[in-house]
């Protein structure tokens, strides 16, 4: 049993996945409904939802990811990216997060406030899954591919699952067994992080 500050230390951004789990889907799934449940929300607008892909999804969406984004990025950034669609196709799943536009028109904040809850609201979940795999060790990265709702980028991975047009994807994170470890991390000072005053 390790320590929150511990399992905080021990997240990092893993790319070589694998599918080597002491966790069966429904484990991984019960997981992240009990943690999406719970976190918080601008003014409990529950604007949040995911989407966690298995097996032939999984697949089907990183296949889709790799078909639009072989057409848009080429040389080293091809390459680099390449990798982590691959990556993710190697691994467990991956939860998709969106934010429910409809839900979000509901909250009482318009213009920049709306944006930031919105954004704000969907990090919450992001950080909350990531340690939450962590703590089932698994590994996890990031990724930010087709995202642009008004462009329409997101319109082929509704379209594959079935998700209401109101959905705006912000994020991606494949996960699955730690096939690589993290490198080295750079830290800066901590008293530039966080100050503290006393009076
Ligand atoms: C808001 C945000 C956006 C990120 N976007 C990406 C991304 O698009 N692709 C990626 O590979 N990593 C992405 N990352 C991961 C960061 O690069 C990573 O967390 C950072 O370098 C620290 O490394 P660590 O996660 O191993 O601690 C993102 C992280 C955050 C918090």
């Amino acid at each position: 049993m390790s320590t929150f500050v511990e399992l905080v230390e021990k997240r990092r951004s893993i790319y070589v996945l694998g599918t080597d789990s002491e966790y069966a889907q429904k484990e991984i799934e019960t997981r992240i409904r009990e943690v999406v449940k719970q976190v918080p929300t601008a003014f409990n607008s529950r604007t949040t939802r995911v989407v966690t892909l298995f097996d032939g999804a999984n697949e089907n969406f990183w296949n889709h990811i790799y078909d639009i984004q072989k057409e848009v990025l080429e040389g080293e950034m091809w390459d680099m990216m390449s990798g982590i669609i691959t990556g993710a196709k190697n691994g467990i799943g991956t939860v998709l997060f969106f934010e429910d536009k409809d839900a979000v028109k509901e909250m009482p904040a318009q213009g920049i406030r709306e944006e930031a809850y919105k954004q704000n609201n969907n990090a919450n979940a992001q950080y909350a899954i990531w340690l939450a795999l962590t703590e089932m060790n698994l590994g996890a990265s990031l990724q930010h591919f087709n995202v642009g709702y008004e462009q329409g980028f997101d319109k082929g991975t509704k379209e594959m699952f079935n998700l209401s047009e109101s959905y705006e994807m912000l994020a991606q994170m494949p996960f699955g067994s730690v096939e690589q470890e993290a490198g080295e991390k750079e830290h800066i000072d901590t008293e530039v992080q966080v100050k503290v005053f006393n009076n």
